[in-house]
């Protein structure tokens, strides 16, 4: 099934169409995932997965206008996306703590493509409100998404400032898991295991991974980019909300650093009902057991794989990264 026509990809630009993902791929995920009632698609050419409502309108937010002032900040899902666009506001609003904490993450940072995350086949008019009201946002926006930068506006690095997080695919594995099961949108039956081999033939939604970090490895001398890893932050937190300030050319005094690095530690943080998801609890977004804001730690994938499972997606990544100068910090000595 192609979710475009020709006229579309003349007038929009967009050279990617949608397709059903091939009946023998989803009758097997099928009992796995529930959660996805009208199915998934995947984009030609990438191979991108999403849900059908994202395919029938990825050139809306192809079209999505970015702004000189705009920070965008994006990454593969379960990369510490939420940390960092906290990080991102908090720099941008003058380190302002007490009003980070009135007002949920998903209204200052919002997620482009979260208005199309739903099993509907049609956008409804809250979510079209929703869509318009990260158009009319008062500048500077901090805008995120887990969308790879072919499926964003053509212009978005040339015009505005990027933030690229990404994470050593070992703890994502891990941390998707456990997300695809809180979340009732997913529903994920299946073990870890099962999760893992999905993860590793792309069929996960948002995947493939390594087109998605090594696309944007690949810009990350862009002077509108800056590229960092989720266990950098774990290490050297303060140096590196140091080094996103220079990027964005925010000048934080010492005091205000201090500050926002003890906001940002994952124990002040999961507690932060403005950013830790509970809230996902109270509206039947989530199921009660289980925490958005896990573990936040690095190398948590050694309480989860079999020698087995370890070795494979050792070879998985091996193969993935060959030829490239990406390397990924699978484990750390200290962290906070
Ligand atoms: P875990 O499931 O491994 O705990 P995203 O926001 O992109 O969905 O990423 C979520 C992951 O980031 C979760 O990982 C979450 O706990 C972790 N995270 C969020 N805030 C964090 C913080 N302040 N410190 C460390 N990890 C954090």
């Amino acid at each position: 099934m192609s979710l475009s026509n020709g006229n579309n990809l003349k007038q929009l630009q967009l050279r990617v169409q949608f397709y059903s993902m091939p009946q023998n791929e989803w009758k097997k995920l099928r009992p796995h995932f529930p959660g996805y009632t009208s199915g998934l698609v995947r984009s030609e050419p990438g191979k991108f997965v999403m849900n059908p409502l994202y395919g029938f309108h990825a050139e809306k937010l192809y079209h999505m206008q970015p702004r000189s002032d705009d920070v965008w900040l994006l990454g593969f899902p379960k990369c510490g996306t939420t940390w960092t666009s906290e990080l991102i506001w908090l720099l941008m609003n003058d380190c302002d703590t007490a009003r980070a904490s009135g007002t949920h993450l998903i209204f200052r940072t919002p997620c482009i493509e979260l208005p199309f995350l739903t099993s509907e086949i049609e956008l409804s008019p809250q979510m079209m409100n929703l869509l318009n009201s990260i158009e009319k946002m008062e500048s500077p926006r901090v805008l995120k998404s887990h969308l790879p930068f072919y499926l964003l506006h053509p212009d978005l690095l040339e015009t505005s400032k990027v933030v690229y997080i990404a994470r050593n695919p070992k703890d994502v594995i891990v941390s998707f898991y456990h997300h695809t099961k809180l979340v009732k949108r997913h529903n994920f039956q299946g073990t870890l295991e099962q999760f893992a081999e999905y993860f590793l033939e792309d069929e996960i939604l948002c995947s493939p991974y390594f087109p998605h970090v090594l696309d944007a490895w690949s810009k990350r001398h862009h002077p509108h980019m800056h590229f960092m890893f989720f266990e950098d932050l774990k290490r050297d937190l303060r140096g590196e909300i140091e080094k996103v300030a220079d990027f964005l050319g925010q000048t934080p005094s010492d005091e205000q650093l201090t500050k926002i690095t003890n906001h940002l530690r994952f124990e002040n943080l999961r507690h932060n009902d403005s950013v830790n998801n509970e809230l996902g609890k109270r509206t039947g977004f989530m199921n009660k057991d289980g925490n958005f804001m896990r573990k936040g730690k690095t190398g948590d994938w050694k309480n989860h794989f079999s020698p087995e499972l370890n070795s494979k997606i050792d070879k998985w990544i091996e193969k993935n990264l060959k030829g490239s100068d990406l390397s990924f910090i699978t484990e750390l000595d200290q962290q906070d």
